[in-house]
């Protein structure tokens, strides 16, 4: 194949250098046409821009998902980015085999370098990922600790190192771009994504989300910034995203908006002085304006008062929550300030929305080409215009004995050992050599588990075991190895006490993995018992405890605090588990300190500050400190209030039961979003019931506690479904068109759906409408009695 862009005779590895230090600054041309001639040097942005059809342009600014195009469309369109969302992989395989996601690269950078007819310039697209804990996608990558570790760790150094390693192994398969670091600064720990945040306190926050700006980048101004093994990195959500009110994913974030810049902007100056290539939107709302239609703050306080040069890019499909907007059509964003669209699936209607825009005038060409022209700096910048080449002969392609090198895995397990805080030790730690040490806990033994969300898998765990994390140390095998150096004798026994004599017990329990607003909760309560369980069970055979306790967040945990004899917060530790052992058998000291407060009380107030705080910020234990912790109240309403059986009643959902559509979420199943509008109405009460009415092709997902009960439904239909209507639990769809014809004008029923009809049952319930489509709900409950009874409408 010809490449017909500037690829020179001069050494790609040392042309890239040169590119990185070229920065934004367009790089010296001949002012020859960089599509035609390989001798010539590469056409600055501008000079591509001005050969650019009006329908490449709009490509640039148009990132879709691996899972939906081909090399194909990439070849077609030339789309200027790509993504892969957390549950794609190459070639529809999220398990796919590292070699593959290289292949895949090489793919999409043939496809898009391919010669071009005329004059038009051949622009190679980039491929971004999220990176969020080490280039987890991957199987056999490393993966770190998740950002809330990081800040426990409250090292600078160590997160600079930690995005270099995770640089090299993006760049190993052939990735350009990391959508990475989050410097959310949450601040109400029932937010799903409080474990991506380094801290409730901004300052901190700014410093390690620079660090990591650095580390994935490179110094700026240095040689090698951008060059091989750097990636861009993204700061992202901007803005407010830990902000939003009761801590609901995507939410409203209200107040005074100094005071909101003061907490929630404050990570930025830091990261755009490190030199981030781009700035991700973030899908909240700003006094009640979605930020990716919000040109005061997208605009005006972003590029102007924060002076951000690089790019602004979308996230999934967040354009589409824009008043007036939809997945497929919505100039607004561009006009607010967005620079590139991330649209999954809709690409080919939003770019034939676009370039209708631009031509009948609604769009300025002025915007689009500003915005193109920031797509082609940055990889300017990544030095793809200069004698770079396809993914797989550049610098670090395919160098596979980096990716989860034990280099890199040393790092992650520093990482481990520095974010370990400990909150309780009533003199059983550092673990005393000699001793015969019992491990428990379905934890103990999970690498999934360990590692979170966002880890090969969006959600993390379920389905996903120790095989899928190849090189990886569960924090058994940790401490296994740990005991047979410090001349203990340690034994797994995971569902507890073994009958066996011994000094000390490890209990490691927690969180189940969870990522964005599957994570929201709405209070505080750590309600799974099993650690418990075990905790009391070796407390009551007179043997002394340690409780592990993973989470991507601080919980209420007085019951648990109470009967262990030392406990330890080990948040997400990621894939290398021995880190927890180095500091409880006294290898390393217990440096980590919390960089969240933790609460008092469950029922979720924010906490933020000594006031509430159990244990405030800055808070953790040496391995010699002996501070006594007296016994802690145990009381907790919610816990005895909300039994996880109730997804909707009296106009509510569940403690712990979400709603979407698609991806955005709808607090108590009301507002608008994905092509579902679900609005109260009275059915006994004031607003007790929902209607929810469906545009063609859109999904309603309600998540909940797992549970193998099926779900009784309360509901009415006054006109049949104009297109099938099905449900899903997991597994194949259930048709129910006719069963909702036949309900029609009925008046309030009954719907029982169990394991008898639904392929799977567990906890998700997903109703998908082809046509239009509208149902009334007052009930929604998990019967746990007949969980196998017949299904009936
Ligand atoms: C998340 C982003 C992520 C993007 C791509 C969104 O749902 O909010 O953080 O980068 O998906 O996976
Ligand atoms: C996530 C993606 C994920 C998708 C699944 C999005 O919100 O950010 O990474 O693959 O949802 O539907």
């Amino acid at each position: 194949m010809r490449m017909n862009f500037g690829q020179l005779a001069t050494g790609a590895g040392l042309a890239a250098l040169l590119a990185g230090c070229a920065a934004t600054a367009p790089v010296q041309s001949t002012g020859a046409s960089a599509g035609t001639t390989a001798e010539a040097s590469p056409a600055t942005p501008e000079e591509m821009l001005a050969r650019m059809s009006l329908k490449r342009k709009v490509a640039q600014i148009i990132m879709p998902d691996i899972g939906s195009i081909t090399p194909k469309d990439v070849r077609k369109y030339r789309f200027g980015t790509i993504l892969n969302g957390g549950n794609s992989g190459p070639y529809g395989d999220d398990l796919a085999p590292a070699a593959d996601w290289l292949k895949l690269a090489d793919e999409f950078w043939e496809a898009s370098t391919a010669p071009m007819k005329g004059d038009e310039p051949v622009i190679p697209a980039v491929w971004a990922t999220d990176a969020v804990h080490g280039h987890a996608n991957v199987i056999g990558a490393t993966v770190f600790p998740h950002n809330i570790a990081l800040g426990a760790t409250g090292d600078a150094d160590l997160v600079r190192r930690i995005g270099a390693a995770t640089a090299t192994e993006i760049e190993v398969t052939g990735i350009d771009w990391t959508f990475a670091p989050t410097i959310a600064v949450a601040r109400d720990d029932r937010w799903g994504r409080t474990y991506e945040s380094y801290s409730e306190d901004p300052a901190l926050v700014a410093r390690l989300g620079a660090a990591m700006v650095e580390g994935l980048q490179g110094p700026p101004g240095e040689p090698g910034f951008l060059g091989a093994g750097k990636v861009a990195a993204t700061a992202k959500h901007f803005f407010g995203d830990g902000g939003t009110a009761q801590g609901v994913d995507q939410g409203d974030v209200d107040g005074d908006l100094a005071e909101l810049m003061a907490i929630h902007a404050a990570p930025y100056p830091a990261a755009i002085g490190a030199g981030v290539a781009s700035v991700m939107a973030s899908f909240n709302s700003i006094n009640g304006t979605k930020m990716h239609g919000n040109a005061p703050l997208l605009t005006g306080e972003l590029r102007g008062n924060l002076g951000f040069k690089g790019l602004v890019v979308g996230d999934w499909n967040g354009h589409g929550q824009v008043d007036g907007c939809t997945n497929k059509d919505c100039p607004q964003a561009l006009l607010a300030g967005l620079d590139v669209y991330m649209v999954p699936e809709d690409w080919k209607a939003l770019h034939a929305s676009l370039v209708k825009q631009v031509k009948n005038g609604t769009i300025p060409m002025e915007r689009l080409d500003e915005a193109v022209l920031r797509v082609l700096r940055l990889k300017q910048q990544l030095g793809i215009f200069d004698g770079e080449v396809k993914p797989s002969a550049r610098a670090l392609g395919g160098k596979w004995d980096l990716l989860g090198s034990p280099e890199h895995r040393a790092i992650a397990r520093e990482a481990v050992a520095k974010s370990q805080v400990i909150l309780k030790n009533h003199g059983v730690l550092p673990l005393k050599p000699g001793a015969r040490i019992e491990v428990a806990g379905i934890a103990a033994d999970n690498v999934p588990q360990q590692a979170g969300g966002w880890s090969v898998t969006w959600q993390g765990g379920g389905e996903l075991t120790a095989d899928d994390f190849p090189g990886a140390t569960s924090i058994w095998a940790g401490i296994a190895d740990a005991a047979k150096a410090a001349g203990s004798e340690a034994v797994l026994a995971a569902d507890g006490p073994s009958g066996a004599r011994a000094d000390v017990a490890i209990v490691v329990f927690g969180e189940e993995p969870y990522a964005e607003f599957v994570g929201d909760r709405k209070d505080l309560a750590f309600r799974d018992e099993e650690g418990l369980e075990l905790l009391r069970a070796y407390r009551a055979r007179g043997i002394p405890t340690v409780a592990v306790f993973l989470s991507g967040r601080p919980l209420w945990v007085n019951r648990e605090l109470n009967v262990a004899d030392a406990f330890v917060a080990a948040w997400l530790p990621g894939s290398e588990g021995a880190g927890v052992a180095d500091v409880l058998f006294g290898k390393r000291p217990a440096t980590g300190r919390l960089a969240f407060s933790w609460p008092a009380q469950c029922d979720g107030t924010p906490v933020n500050g000594p006031e509430g705080a159990l244990f405030p910020l800055g808070f953790g234990q040496d391995l010699g400190d002996r501070q006594e912790l007296a016994t802690l109240d145990e009381t907790c309403r919610a816990l005895t209030a909300d039994n996880g059986a109730t997804w909707f009643a009296s106009g509510r959902l569940g403690m712990q039961v979400q709603a979407v559509a698609d991806n955005a979420v709808l607090p108590d199943l009301r507002g608008v979003g994905n092509g579902i509008t679900a609005t109260g109405i009275d059915r006994k009460a004031q607003e007790d019931a929902r209607r929810i009415a469906f545009a063609p092709g859109a999904k309603l997902t309600l998540t909940g506690p797992e549970s193998a009960a099926g779900w009784r439904i309360v509901y009415q239909v006054e006109n049949r479904p104009k297109g099938q209507v099905s449900v899903t639990a997991g597994g194949e769809p259930l048709d129910i068109t006719r069963s909702l014809a036949v309900a029609e004008g009925k008046g309030w029923r009954e719907m029982v759906l169990t394991s008898a009809c639904l392929a799977e049952v567990g906890d998700r319930l997903t109703f998908a409408s082809k046509g239009k489509f509208a149902i009334q709900i007052s009930e929604i409950v998990r019967d746990q009695t007949a969980s196998d009874a017949e299904c009936s409408f």
